[in-house]
């Protein structure tokens, strides 16, 4: 397995294994890696067979952070990064450095960006109002670097798999974009690089996430007609609330299509759901 650092290096690699005909899957991740990861891992090697090659990046990218988000203390293990990916037989890691990935001044003197005008208004998107033009623009950098023939996103952040789709399809990437499944801790709740800040008993108290996607999904089964999303959206947030340092950032109810929120809650609708547990955020959604 081979660890590259800077951009030129990895271009020339792509290059070459364009040039040989060599199908290349890719996973774009911020390292700190867990079986959600990984399993997008194993997801590209399927993907690109036998004699394909697989990428992974290693990068926690500053311009999707907001000033007062977690990017000082975004947690870090490039050891142990390194170790699974050889474990999972990853040909490259790519993991540049802020200088590789946005040249000139640093992260503020980088003066063009990729942003997709639509699907990134909402949910997350109002939530962290820069967050994904960060997202969109260093993904697009990272395909034109690893000029990948597939790249494998994770539903657990569905809303970016969508707007990434969006970006390739919009700007002509030449390449193919799978959303895998969310991965899953035994009770639970979804596996995320931000679970590390979840100490004590709020752990415990994430499980929220979990049984309010469960309780909806009961909820909708078992309705004969759709359930307005404003009375089941304040149902959730009294759930969620029940745990003492939980707080609702929003619950949507959306096609999970368009993401256009939808008023009537059926069998088939998305839900997705941002929820503050003490100081740390996570989020979650399914298909009802
Ligand atoms: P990161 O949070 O490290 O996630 C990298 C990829 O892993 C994303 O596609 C994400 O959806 C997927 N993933 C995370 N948790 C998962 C889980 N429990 N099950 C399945 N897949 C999971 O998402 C990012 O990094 C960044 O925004 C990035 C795309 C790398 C751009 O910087």
């Amino acid at each position: 397995m081979r660890i590259i650092k800077s951009v030129a290096a990895m271009q020339r690699l792509a290059r070459g294994w364009q040039r040989a005909g060599t199908r290349v899957g890719f996973v774009p991740t911020m390292g700190y890696l867990h079986a959600g990861h990984m399993s997008l891992v194993q997801r590209a090697r399927r993907l690109t067979g036998r004699g394909g090659k697989v990428a992974v990046s290693i990068y926690v990218n500053p311009t999707q952070f907001g000033p007062q988000e977690d990017l000082s203390r975004y947690p870090r293990d490039f050891a142990r990064d390194v170790r699974l990916c050889r474990e999972a037989g990853v040909d490259v890691i790519f993991a540049p450095d802020n200088a590789q990935m946005y040249p000139g001044a640093g992260a503020d003197k980088f003066s063009t960006f990729v942003s997709e005008g639509e699907l990134s208004r909402s949910m997350e998107g109002q939530s962290r109002p820069t967050h994904f033009r960060g997202v969109t623009t260093v993904v697009a950098k990272l395909f034109n670097i690893v000029q990948p023939d597939v790249a494998v996103f994770g539903s657990k952040d569905y809303q970016q798999a969508a707007i990434v789709k969006r970006m390739a399809r919009d700007l002509n990437f030449p390449l193919k974009i799978v959303v895998a499944p969310t991965v899953r801790e035994a009770d639970g709740l979804a596996m995320s690089s931000r679970n590390k800040y979840l100490t004590g008993d709020l752990r415990a108290q994430a499980l929220v996430l979990w049984r309010s996607l469960q309780q909806a999904r009961v909820a909708v089964r078992e309705a004969a007609r759709p359930i307005p999303a404003a009375r089941l959206k304040a149902e959730l947030k009294r759930l969620i609330e029940c745990a003492p340092a939980a707080r609702l950032d929003y619950a949507e109810f959306f096609d999970p299509v368009t993401l256009v929120p939808v008023s009537g809650v059926t069998r088939g609708t998305h839900l997705a759901l941002a929820v503050f547990i003490g100081k740390t955020r996570l989020i979650d959604n399914t298909q009802l």
